[in-house]
This record gives C-alpha cells, sequence and structure tokens, in this order.
C-alpha cells in the first residue's frame, strides 16, 4: 500500500515542489494550506493532488483536519511540516503580533501537526516526519527575532521528537533551507537580497525542487536509520 504522506503548506512554493516529488515518488500524497483558494484549486488540478485548508497554527483545527484526511484517504505515514510565514522587521519596531503569528504557525505548527499523527504512527511502527527549518534559524538574521527563533525552536523540536520516535520506527528529520526562489524570499527588497546572494557560494538562490529532493530522501524506506538530523540545503551559505 502506498504510504499516505501530508505536505503542510503544500500547495506552493518549496510545498508544492515537495507535493510533486513525494507523488512522483509512489506516495499518496494530500496537501494543507491555509487560505490561497485560488492557487489550492489550481495546485490541485494541475497535479490531481487534493488540497485541505485549516491553519496549522490553530491546535483544534488541525487536529479535525488530520481526521478528516485518515478518515477519507487513510493514516498519516509522512508528515512535512513546511508551512511558515514570515513577518520580518527589526525588534524595535516588531509588535507582539508579529512575533505570536511567526512562533504559533512555524513553531507552533509542528506541535499541532505532530500531536495529529505521531501517536498512529507510534502504533504502527513506521512513520516519516520532516520539519522545514531555515539556515536564519541556524545562523539568525538580521530583522528576524520571531522567524529566527521558530526555526531554531524546529531544530530542538526535531532532535526532541527524534529521541522519542526511533525505537517504534518513526525518524524525525528536517531540512534548512538556504534562500530559495520562492515568493517569500521574493518579498526581501532587492537591495537587501542582492547583498545576501553576494554571499552564497553557490552564487545563487536555490530552487524548490533542490529542498524537495531532500525531503523525498528523508521520506523514502532508505531513509531509516537517518533521525535527528539536520539537513543543510543552503549552496554554502552557512557550514554548520
Ligand atoms: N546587518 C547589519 N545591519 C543591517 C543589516 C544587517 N544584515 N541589514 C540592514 N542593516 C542596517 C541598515 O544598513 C540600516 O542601517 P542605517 O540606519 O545605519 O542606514 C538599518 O539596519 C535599517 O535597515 P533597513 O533600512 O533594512 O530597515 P527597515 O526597517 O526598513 O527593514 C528589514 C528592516 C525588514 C529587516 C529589512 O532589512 C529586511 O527585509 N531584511 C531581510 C530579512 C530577511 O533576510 N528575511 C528573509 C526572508 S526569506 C526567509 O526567511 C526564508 C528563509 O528561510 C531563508
Amino acid at each position: 500500500m502506498a504510504r499516505v504522506a501530508i505536505v503542510t503548506g503544500g500547495t506552493r512554493g518549496i510545498g508544492e515542489a515537495i507535493s510533486i516529488a513525494l507523488k512522483a515518488q509512489g506516495c499518496t500524497v494530500v496537501a494543507n494550506y491555509a487560505g490561497n483558494e485560488a492557487k489550492a484549486r489550481a495546485f490541485t488540478e494541475a497535479t490531481g493532488i487534493p488540497a485541505y485548508c485549516w491553519d496549522v497554527g490553530d491546535h483544534e483545527a488541525t487536529q479535525a483536519g488530520c481526521a478528516r484526511v485518515e478518515a477519507e484517504v487513510g493514516p498519516i505515514d509522512v508528515v512535512v511540516n513546511n508551512a511558515g510565514v514570515t513577518r520580518d522587521g527589526t525588534l524595535h519596531k516588531m509588535s507582539f503580533e508579529d512575533w505570536n503569528d511567526v512562533m504559533r504557525i512555524n513553531l507552533g505548527g509542528c506541535f499541532n501537526m505532530a500531536k495529529a499523527a505521531f501517536p498512529g504512527m507510534r502504533e504502527r511502527g513506521w512513520g516519516r516526519i520532516i520539519n522545514i527549518g531555515s539556515v536564519n534559524g541556524q545562523s539568525g538574521q538580521y530583522g528576524q527575532v520571531n522567524y529566527a527563533a521558530a526555526k531554531s525552536g524546529i531544530h530542538g523540536f526535531t532532535k526532541a521528537l527524534a529521541q522519542e520516535g526511533a525505537k517504534f520506527g518513526v525518524t524525525v528529520n528536517a531540512i534548512a533551507p538556504g534562500y530559495i526562489d520562492t515568493d517569500m524570499v521574493a518579498a526581501v527588497p532587492a537591495s537587501v537580497l542582492e547583498k545576501i546572494i553576494a554571499k552564497i557560494p553557490v552564487g545563487r538562490l536555490g530552487h524548490a525542487d533542490e529542498i524537495a529532493r531532500g525531503a523525498a530522501f528523508l521520506a523514502s524506506e532508505e531513509a531509516g536509520f537517518i533521525t535527528g538530523s539536520t539537513v543543510s540545503i543552503n549552496g554554502g551559505q552557512h557550514m554548520y
């Protein structure tokens, strides 16, 4: 039977590429999205992958959403926690709301999804949880105390849950992407982005497919001995 995989924020950007890569690898894929209906519809039409709408930062909505996926598609074997937002600004200008939104969605979303899917994986003796962190969670980034803290938190969350899942056949790993050519990075002011790209040894932004290859590998049967690991895919920007 094909493994059931869910990708949060799975209809756009890096998440879209991961959804497509997991389907190509033979998984039955479900994409979650938060609210961009038009893009979700276009994604489903293009890929045949169903899209389910809920906010992963909302604990109850996530439990209900995953229960619906399990009833309609099957028990969840693979979770890719990709959904994330930025609310960039220097600390002295950052509102509590901008702090809280990023912590609630980017880090809280990982907890909420794991709460829904991990117990079943544990009972069935097989699972893959892949959390999308960030180079900026490893190195810090001017104007991102919220995002860097949440992404750094994801790396700690990964290592702790990996220890709990190991004896049940559940691996938990992270990917730390660098700057990838998505809408999120396109929102960085051009003059700032130019300086960032100048510091990437490979000399360019990454492509979403280059992150998806890593996620598909970590989701595979063959990756069963890799757990608690962070795979950095950043063009050499931060050698961690
Ligand atoms: N280090 C030191 N100083 C810096 C700096 C840096 N990296 N960046 C900016 N500054 C300085 C500026 O030179 C400027 O100094 P002066 O006042 O002396 O001239 C001062 O800080 C103010 O900078 P800005 O004009 O940029 O301030 P702002 O309030 O208009 O904007 C900001 C601040 C919103 C944080 C803006 O700098 C920005 O958008 N930065 C990019 C943040 C970023 O990289 N986000 C990544 C988004 S993509 C992502 O997160 C995906 C992923 O995982 C990689």
